[in-house]
């Protein structure tokens, strides 16, 4: 029989489900954003999308996993700017972020947001501030591990106040935001996608964005660049990708599956409701993604290279 040619293959394709992998636990911003695509995808594709989290490492265990999975377009993969981070902080890592993967297109984009738990002693950010210096044997950050964008945030946030906290490592931020309402632990920074509703709730107390500006959805939330912290600024993107070789024409369709999700009206508002906000759908492409993850590759890697973090 003659081998199926990348075309023909394409054509047929998807004919069966496709599992999307989740770098963190269920229930966090990565996974409430992979569900959202993964149904809109799935009905542009006419098929479904299962969304499979594998939790650990930062993200690094599931991107090792997709790296080595079969590239037919039926393992693909979500993840965010830990994807251009972790290359910089594992001194072993046994993918390379770029060369590993095909990427399909840019999917969202949102600020992170410095929390506490509600009955934390600090009400805005000079209190905060003051108050670590004064208490910082005794206060705990929550992280996602080396590699998540909790631990970026949590890593540049300390740099910049200049104290070190304990931090208290989690598979995602989902688990990390369920023992911050329940008070078990203190801070976290972590995208507006999983804690806007808390916010707004009143369920945990809120200081500031890390976008360079306001953002309109979070009112009274300063930047953290303006509130003592000058030049801090971190935007949480996240990207979706195929293993290495996965046929050009099935990137493609799944690219036009992701460029159809982002420009979904109940998509949209969704996001819109956790203050995460689509990419254009002309960024949600192999080339914008591509250049994308390069670019942040070279910007963090000075910055968490002079931090001296690093995983082995
Ligand atoms: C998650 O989904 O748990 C997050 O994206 C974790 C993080 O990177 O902080």
């Amino acid at each position: 029989a003659l081998a199926a040619s990348p075309v023909s293959y394409a054509a047929g394709y998807p004919d069966k489900t496709i599992t999307m992998i989740v770098p963190f636990a269920a229930g966090g911003p990565t996974d409430t954003i992979a569900r959202l695509l993964a149904q809109a995808m799935g009905t542009d594709l006419k098929q479904q999308i299962i969304v499979e989290n594998v939790g650990g490492a930062g993200g690094t265990l599931a991107a090792a996993r997709v790296a080595r999975a079969t590239p037919d377009g039926y393992t693909i993969f979500i993840h965010h700017v830990g994807h251009a981070t972790a290359p910089s902080l594992y001194r072993k890592l046994p993918y390379n972020s770029i060369d590993s993967f095909e990427p399909i297109g840019l999917a969202t984009d949102a600020t992170s947001t410095l929390i506490a738990r509600k009955d934390f002693p600090a009400k805005d950010m000079p209190e905060l501030l003051a108050y670590l210096k004064a208490n910082k044997e005794k206060v705990t950050l929550a992280n996602a591990g080396i590699g998540a964008a909790s631990h970026l945030c949590g890593m540049l946030f300390m740099s910049a106040v200049g104290v070190e906290l304990t931090t208290v490592p989690y598979k995602g931020t989902g688990p990390a935001m369920n023992d911050l309402l329940g008070g078990q632990v203190d801070l976290m920074c972590d995208q507006a996608t999983n804690t806007m509703s808390h916010i707004k709730s009143g369920k945990v107390k809120a200081y500031g964005v890390t976008y360079k500006n306001a953002v309109a959805s979070l009112p009274g939330l300063p930047p953290l660049a303006s509130s003592g912290l000058p030049g801090f600024e971190l935007s949480v993107w996240h990207g979706l990708y195929a293993p290495k070789a996965t046929p050009k024409e099935v990137v493609n369709r799944l690219s036009s599956a992701l460029q159809h999700a982002v420009a979904d009206p109940a998509v949209k508002q969704r996001l819109a409701d956790l203050s995460t906000d689509p990419v254009a759908p002309n960024r949600a492409t192999p080339d914008a993604l591509r250049a994308h993850l390069k670019a942040e590759i070279d910007k963090w890697g000075p910055i968490i290279k002079k931090s001296g973090t690093y995983a082995d």
